[in-house]
């Protein structure tokens, strides 16, 4: 299969992904694919609906029911279920976990999976997220893996809860990060890992811009 111009970035909680994502997708001109606010979505409406996670045929109703959208709004991408607007509420501490098991269902996986070569497949993407290079995308032409360590990386999730005037226990979002790591990628089906021919990233003692600035470089390069 002949490589696409699309730049997958996957990679455990926290390791600046989105961030990094959105301002490469930006500097190459290209999409931006936050595939965990997809998963984060499907956690919330599965929630909301106190649906049976193990019922697999009122599931894949659920999802087939299910209009999400991303919406750009004034330079922000808005992430928009049936109509309404959840880009905060599907971002909460507890949505995180939410999301991370409902990852783990072969259904849900399926349905987000062609969604998301639906959204990105003709290329011209930056698509983010755990399985974008291993299994959504394979044919992209440029793959990194973004790691840092569990400490830096729940650093930077406090500071980021804090700047947001949300209530934060350290201990626990720590906890909660390992805890997160270890279900994504001991699952069975398309598990957190690189993909063989992914650069792999340390970001622990890197700015978003050194990063972006190498991920940038690379792509120019090849
Ligand atoms: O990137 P995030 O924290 O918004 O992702 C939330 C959860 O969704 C994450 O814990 C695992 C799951 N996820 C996934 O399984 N595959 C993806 N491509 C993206 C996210």
């Amino acid at each position: 299969m002949a490589a696409k111009r699309i730049v997958t970035i996957d990679g455990p909680s926290g390791a600046g992904k989105s961030t990094i994502s959105r301002l490469l997708a930006a500097r190459l001109g290209y999409a931006y694919l936050d595939t965990g606010a997809m998963y984060r979505a499907v956690g919330f409406k599965i929630e909301q609906t106190g649906a049976n996670c193990d019922d697999r045929q009122a599931l894949g109703r659920l999802l087939d029911s299910m209009d999400l959208r991303f919406k750009a709004v004034g330079g922000e991408t808005r992430v928009i279920l049936d109509q309404e607007d959840v880009s905060e509420a599907i971002r909460t501490p507890a949505m995180s976990m939410m999301a991370s098991r409902v990852s783990a269902i072969p259904v849900v996986r399926e349905k987000l999976t062609f969604m998301q070569r639906e959204i990105g497949g003709r290329g011209g993407v930056v698509a983010e997220g755990r399985d974008m290079g291993t299994v959504v995308f394979p044919e992209a032409a440029w793959k990194f893996f973004l790691d840092a360590t569990p400490e830096e990386r729940s650093r930077r999730r406090v500071l980021q809860l804090k700047e947001q005037g949300r209530p934060v226990d350290e201990k626990e979002t720590l906890a909660q990060i390992i805890e997160r790591d270890r279900a994504d990628s001991s699952r069975a089906l398309a598990p957190l890992q690189p993909a063989p021919d992914a650069v792999i990233i340390d970001s622990s003692q890197m700015t978003i811009d050194e990063v972006v600035a190498f991920m940038a470089a690379r792509i120019a390069r090849a």
